[in-house]
């Protein structure tokens, strides 16, 4: 009997088989699974430092799928999320998160494992925690920062997708988390093409993977999804508070509390769960040089967040800028976010409390962190030391402007970061852009930009990293460098006779005299409050020069520095001009008056910033920038090594020389 049963058995388990070979050979869909659609993030939730949190940081294990062989659809087997396991040492498996490398998190993949530094692609992330949920929380799981498209998955099942980097997401998992034991799985991708937001070129490292915290976060039902709670940018007793509740329950009592200054109040939301209500108290206005915080409680019959926040207000008028009504110029610092002495991107309170120290060590008062949004922790950090923050997206360079898909990556990134740090008194600029060429796609994009920040933030000023410097008037400065050659003891005869030729060549009399001046037009002027340029005379454009004028680029360099001071930078908006970059590479330690030496870097801060004084409507800058930090575009062997060393310091945090000169200009000109 038994022998007739095991072979029904095989008959029956061979017709299983037929059928399904016969299934999957006629779908020819064998190898090409059709795209498996994500969910896309829930709206932000807002304080999070106050709410119920369980942290996920800590040890991950990672495994490298450069042909996406993980996904489910990809694979015949079910892809990684299966996350099967050996039971009796039969069964066929292609990998095990167990045993995979393992990794600190937040932290960067191609920061930890030197086989990935140049590596652009798909990684796995795996952790397992054990979970026991109290009552009936909803339970939301939440990125602080993921680059550049994370998929996630939680027991097997598909969570959802974000695709944007460095600003933060979360997901409700209520329905995927179980008690007891959890396997999280998160596909992070560092690719990046003309279509994303940065585009695969830049001039910063594409850091890849959990670059932020990761937490759980547990909220009842229907909780306080964020708030907002900033000064009038006009007056200094009155606020805009602003609730909005996770549900649309209209008639929910929402109580404000200041302690400190003795301020409740409270009010009911509307249909739509939302509070816009203005309220009036006394605070004392936060500054750089008195970083005043008060603790905030906002809650409502079922949930409770608090948060420290600073009042103060930052407005314009004319070419002037106003903190809480008094006139101050932007003492600035670009940055990266990268750590002092540490590789990867800087992630956590400690990395931005280093660098910010830096920072206020050089005088300033303002830093601009450049070129993406950065942890939470930054706005914080400077909320607390005192220094003023810009903030911006990484639409830099050429974006892909008609693009909806590509819209909706800058548009997600700007509302993200407005979202979370519009109560950071620190935070006065919003930036949209950098160094983006002039089109009427541009203009569209980058305009739909500004009234996303409008729509969520009208407080701050808005702002975008110009280029500018038609090719007209770059062509003026071939001739002030020319007409400078023909006065100058120390050129030579050979190299004056050119400069005498090309002068010749335009009529343009040697006994003339020519201020170089450059007008920032670029239309997107209009819209902006910060008029931000990027120049770099003294370091770039004579670069140009040398094949077009057959001179030595020494010779060129010698003579930008005799004609730098007497540049002229106006725009013909009457508003604040801030330039938002100037600089020059320095290796530290190397000396001599030549290229790569602290001592050239620090003539081309001294001639600049005698410019910058020179010219009144400048009124903030941001000089490119506190610390080297890693690009790919800077190859160059003994010098560069995939770091751009326009820093004021090392990667290690030394000191260059013309970290003492800007340190200096701060502290005693410039008022
Ligand atoms: C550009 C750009 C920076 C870059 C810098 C440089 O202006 O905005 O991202 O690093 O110049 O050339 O060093």
């Amino acid at each position: 009997m038994s022998r007739f049963k095991g072979y029904l058995f095989f008959l029956l388990t061979v017709f299983v088989f037929a059928l399904n070979a016969q299934d999957s050979l006629d779908a020819s869909d064998f190898f090409d699974r059709p795209p498996q659609t994500y969910n896309t993030p829930d709206k932000l939730l807002g304080w999070i430092d106050s709410r119920n949190l369980t942290s996920l940081n800590g040890e991950w294990s990672y495994i490298v799928d450069p042909m996406n062989n993980g996904l489910p659809e990809s694979s015949f087997f079910g892809g990684f999320p299966k996350n099967k396991t050996q039971k009796t040492g039969m069964e066929l498996i292609e990998y095990n998160f167990e045993t995979a490398a393992k990794i600190s998190i937040p932290g960067a993949w191609n920061a930890a494992d030197q086989q990935l530094f140049f590596y652009r692609g798909p990684v796995w992330l795996f952790k397992k925690f054990d979970y026991s949920k109290q009552g009936n929380q909803l339970t939301h799981i939440y990125f602080e920062g993921s680059n550049f498209t994370t998929k996630i998955f939680l027991n097997g099942q598909s969570v959802g997708e974000f695709k944007g980097g460095y600003v933060p997401f979360n997901f409700d998992i209520t329905d995927y988390v179980k008690e007891g034991e959890n396997i999280l799985l998160v596909l992070t991708d560092n690719t990046l093409n003309k279509s994303t937001v940065p585009t695969n070129k830049t001039d910063w490292w594409p850091w890849g993977g959990l670059i932020g915290d990761v937490y759980l976060i547990e909220t009842p039902q229907t909780f306080i999804l964020n708030a907002f709670v900033q000064l009038d940018s006009e007056t200094f007793d009155k606020a805009l508070l602003k609730v909005q509740l996770s549900e649309p329950l209209q008639n929910s009592t929402v109580t404000i509390t200041i302690p400190e200054l003795k301020f409740q109040q409270s009010f009911l939301t509307d249909s739509s769960g939302s509070i816009a209500e203005e309220i009036s108290f006394n605070p004392i206005l936060w500054s750089p040089d008195n970083p005043k915080l008060y603790k905030v409680n906002i809650s409502n019959s079922s949930d409770f967040i608090t948060d420290q926040i600073g009042f103060r207000s930052i407005h314009i008028n004319g070419q002037q800028i106003f903190l809480n009504g008094k006139q101050i110029k932007f003492k600035g610092i670009s940055m990266h976010a990268e750590p002092i002495a540490e590789a990867g991107p800087a992630f956590s309170k400690n990395h931005f409390k280093k660098l910010l120290k830096t920072a206020k060590d050089l005088n300033t008062n303002f830093v601009r962190a450049a070129h993406y949004p950065y942890s939470r922790h930054l706005a914080k950090t400077a909320d607390e030391i005192g220094l003023m923050l810009w903030e911006e997206v990484p639409v830099y360079w050429n974006i892909d402007w008609t693009n909806p898909e590509t819209f909706t990556i800058a548009k997600n990134q700007i509302s993200r970061l407005v979202q979370r740090d519009w109560n950071r008194s620190s935070v006065v600029v919003w930036s949209v852009a950098n160094e983006t060429p002039f089109s009427p796609n541009r203009m569209d994009f980058l305009n739909n930009l500004i009234a996303e920040i409008k729509l969520n933030d009208e407080t701050r000023l808005t702002t975008a990293a110009l280029l500018s410097g038609s090719e007209d008037q770059f062509k003026l400065l071939v001739l002030a460098l020319a007409l400078q050659g023909t006065k100058s003891e120390w050129v030579n005869a050979k190299e004056k006779i050119i400069f005498k030729s090309i002068l010749e060549q335009v009529n343009f009399a040697e006994d003339s005299s020519l201020d170089f001046s450059i007008s920032i037009d670029d239309p997107l002027g209009e819209s902006l409050d910060l008029i931000s340029y990027n120049e770099y005379f003294g370091w770039y454009y004579v670069t140009f020069f040398v094949d077009q004028m057959q001179v030595e680029e020494g010779t060129l360099r010698r003579l930008m520095f005799e004609i730098l001071e007497d540049i002229k930078i106006t725009s013909i908006y009457n508003k604040p001009i801030h330039i938002s970059e100037f600089g020059a590479g320095a290796k530290y330690g190397t000396t001599g008056n030549k290229i790569w030496s602290e001592e050239y870097q620090a003539n081309v801060y001294r001639h600049q910033l005698k410019m910058i004084s020179n010219n009144p409507q400048i009124q903030g800058i941001t000089p490119w920038i506190l610390k080297d930090f890693r690009a790919m575009l800077r190859p160059l062997p003994g010098i560069q090594d995939f770091y751009n060393r326009k820093g004021l310091i090392d990667e290690n945090g030394n000191k260059k020389e013309a970290f003492m000169v800007l340190q200096d200009f701060y502290d005693t000109q410039w008022e």
